[in-house]
């Protein structure tokens, strides 16, 4: 029965070890277990932690506290937000009095959090601190451009520094933990969450993730300046069926362990100091009573000594997923399962004393989880300046700092994508008329996304009034609503279009229709826009696009009617002067997608990394019916992953890999010359990929091992030297152990996943 604790050999050997120190009370006996600071159990994660000084203090905690005060520590609220800002129901505070909340969250403001935390610190039994969650997703005041489109920049560093913005704002009102990175590999553009992950490749979500928990945590978690990160969500919720949310994931282990797994690991390995369980189930268990995620995979294999949050009521829900059959069962399937703290539920609160007293919870587990979240707490600063994030002073001068705008248009910049550019229809001369038109020309609501934690519209431009700042000549119709048939605006847009030199339509989506709950079967344009598309393009031929969304679009009847498509997501607080950057040509277009964009919906889940199949179509057997392939459709995306265009033009040659055999273990060097061969200096991205050609399974086509970004004046050529190692070649074997096979290594470096130059390697014993 799942209900009963099932202790594994790992779990009792830690259990014995707090129980005796807890017995003798002395921290030589984890000293001689354990080592300081970070340590990386055989092969796991870096971010395990364990230091014989907090060990000692997390101890002497834990003598004094009744099981309900463990439970208190386990249990997590929110905050609710009204008119004035957020507030705390009362009997919230009551419970923080009687110590029964370890935690909270969407409760921000310095003064609001101080007074909770004054609560806590000095009206509860032990004056234990809480600690305060927000979903600081993409930006805490200053908001950046979604982190879908941030992967699109490539640049690790430039996420790192968001996330350290994004820390010092949040952090200065309260806040001390975010829920943030969500390192979930998404490959169905119907998910309303792509918008909120890093794309379609597990390499590149592992390290946008792993980029972000540094940002977040910095070098000391202790500091005032830092957030707890969570790596959410454990796992696979990326792979939700047909992209419905909270649906099923029903995938192998191998799809699991060699692609779902290893984001999130890249980003625990960076030091995360939590993890949230996802919504769904994974092999028929749902996540947040798997003892197999978060307990044998998360704890004993990857060696992670964080704590584990549950998803929003994910415990309840158990209860629905069919797998538990009353709140008590649901309640022990959890905290058995290795789940710290319970969000929002209220089960650990209400049943798991009786959980304990019946027998279905040891209570050394619930001694586990508390000494965890306590460890966190530590880490975290808390237990020596539990007002560390209440300063008020400081608090009024810390958002939305110039640097810090600077900062989001930067990014919004480098995030955008060229997808079509029509003989150099962008960028836009000064000297033009232009009609701006679309439904989402005006917004400036849209342009911050979903999940914008604090963020407001002030002093947010839209995509209009950052073009009138840099253009003299410009009308304006909205043209049409986003969705819907009022086709009154019509006629004005057409007005202005026929006068106009250029058109520039702002179309896409409303910022509510990606996110959490925001899945949708059609991800074309909403026809109302595709007619005024028609409406615009009868009048006049130079069309420019400029799309707000945050997944994949099916732009299949948008292309031909465009002369020029720019990708500019949901940009965030500076994003339109950010976006109107590349209109104008002050910023050449770097950004290079991360999730394909199909040329129909019914393709996918789609991703530049498939399997071959045993009867793959080429474009030179078209005449071929019994291959893999759809009937009126090509297999092939309309715009594959790693694609975006500049106003300059790159050529690569020269592939080649340094030698043709090596022994398993040597490093593999490649080297590629990229020449910038335009008239204007660019930032390309060079991408590698290789295929190994035939493996124990079946292997992907190709898939991304290593990018780099390369500054390059006109005419200017750099040779690139790309270093492949052994552990960037492991995959999971037949056997299902994780490791390198001999045999023969195709190797691709060019501007997109359908780089053509290349060269090839071997490896043998
Ligand atoms: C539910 C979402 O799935 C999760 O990502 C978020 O962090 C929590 N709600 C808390 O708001």
């Amino acid at each position: 029965m799942t209900e009963t604790y099932i202790e594994k050999t790992s779990g009792r050997w830690r259990g014995r070890v707090y129980t005796l120190v807890m017995l003798l009370g002395i921290g030589a006996v984890v000293a001689c277990t354990v080592k300081e600071g970070f340590i990386s159990p055989a092969g796991s994660t870096e971010g395990y932690f364990h230091s014989r000084e907090i060990e000692r203090r997390v101890d002497s905690i834990m003598r004094l506290l009744t099981l309900e005060e463990k439970i208190g520590q386990l249990c997590m609220y929110t905050s609710h937000h009204d008119i004035t800002g957020p507030s705390t129901p009362i009997y919230t505070e009551d419970l923080i009095r009687e110590g029964k909340v370890g935690a909270m969250f969407n409760a921000f403001t310095s003064s609001h959090n101080a007074y909770l935390q004054r609560i806590a610190v000095e009206e509860s039994p032990h004056g234990i601190p809480i600690l305060f969650g927000y979903d600081v997703i993409h930006g805490f005041k200053t908001i950046f451009p979604i982190n879908l489109a941030m992967s699109c920049s490539w640049d690790t560093t430039l996420v790192e520094q968001v996330a350290r913005v994004s820390a010092m704002e949040a952090t200065a009102s309260g806040v001390k933990w975010t829920f943030s990175p969500m390192c979930d590999v998404s490959r169905d553009a119907r998910w309303g969450r792509v918008s909120e992950g890093s794309g379609e490749d597990y390499l590149l979500c592992g390290k946008m993730g792993a980029a972000m928990v540094r940002g977040y945590q910095g070098t000391d978690m202790s500091s005032d300046t830092s957030l707890v990160a969570c790596v959410k969500h454990l796992a696979g919720y990326g792979a939700v069926q047909a992209g419905r949310d909270y649906h099923t994931v029903d995938i192998t282990e191998r799809t699991l362990r060699g692609v779902y797994l290893p984001a999130y690991k890249t980003a625990l390995d960076a030091g995360a100091a939590s993890v949230m369980t996802a919504f769904n189930e994974v092999d028929g268990c749902p996540a947040t009573s798997s003892y197999y995620l978060m307990t044998d995979i998360l704890r004993n294999e990857w060696g992670f000594g964080g704590l584990v949050v549950s998803d929003y009521t994910a415990i309840m829900e158990l209860l629905h997923h069919g797998t538990a059959t009353d709140s008590l069962s649901a309640t022990a399937q959890a905290i058995n399962a290795g789940v710290n703290i319970d969000m929002e539920s209220d089960f650990y609160r209400q049943y798991l004393r009786l959980a304990v007293e019946y027998g279905y919870v040891n209570e050394r587990q619930v001694d586990r989880m508390c000494r965890d979240v306590l460890r966190i707490k530590f880490y975290a600063g808390l237990f020596d300046n539990p007002y560390q994030n209440t300063d008020t002073i400081r608090e009024r001068t810390a958002h939305k700092k110039d640097s810090y705008m600077q900062l989001s248009r930067r990014v919004a910049r480098e995030s955008c994508v060229l997808l079509e550019n029509e003989d150099m229809a962008l960028p836009l001369d000064p000297a033009l008329n232009i009609a701006v038109i679309g439904p989402l020309a005006d917004s400036r609501d849209d342009l911050l996304g979903s999940w914008r934690a604090a963020g407001d519209t002030l002093g947010v431009l839209s995509i209009l009034d950052a073009m009138r700042e840099r253009y003299p000549h410009i009308t304006y119709a909205k043209g049409s609503p986003l969705m819907g048939d009022d086709t009154t605006g019509f006629a004005r847009a057409r007005e202005i279009a026929t006068a106009a030199d250029v058109v520039l339509m702002v179309c896409g989506e409303s910022c509510q229709w990606t996110g959490e709950a925001a899945s949708v079967t059609d991800i074309s344009l909403p026809s109302i826009q595709n007619e005024l598309l028609q409406v615009v393009r009868g009048v006049n031929r130079n069309v420019v696009m400029i799309l707000l969304n945050g997944r994949p679009l099916e732009l299949t009847s948008v292309v031909p009617y465009t002369c020029a498509i720019l990708e500019a997501w949901f940009p965030g607080s500076n994003g339109a002067r950010g976006v109107v950057d590349i209109i104008s040509g002050e910023y050449n277009p770097s950004g290079r997608l991360t999730m394909s964009f199909p040329r129909r919906v019914g393709q996918v889940p789609i991703h530049y990394d498939m399997k071959n199949t045993g009867r793959p179509y080429t474009p030179d057997n078209p005449q071929q019916k019994y291959l893999s392939r759809y009937l009126f459709t090509p297999n092939s995306p309309l715009f594959p992953f790693g694609y975006g265009l500049s106003y300059t033009t790159y050529e690569y040659s020269d592939v080649n890999v340094e030698k043709e055999h090596y022994l398993t273990g040597e490093p593999i060097r490649i080297t590629a010359r990229v020449k910038n061969t335009g008239k204007i200096a660019g930032v390309e991205t060079a991408q590698l990929y290789v295929r190994d050609v035939v493996g124990s399974v079946t292997r992907p086509v190709r898939e991304l091992k290593s990018w780099q970004k390369v500054y390059l004046e006109p005419g200017e050529e750099q040779i690139i030297v790309f270093s492949l190692t052994e552990k960037d070649l492991s995959f999971y074997r037949a056997d299902m152990t994780w490791g390198i096979e001999t045999g023969k290594y195709d190797v691709w470096v060019g501007g997109d996943s359908n780089a053509s130059e290349g060269d090839y390697f071997y490896i043998k014993d």
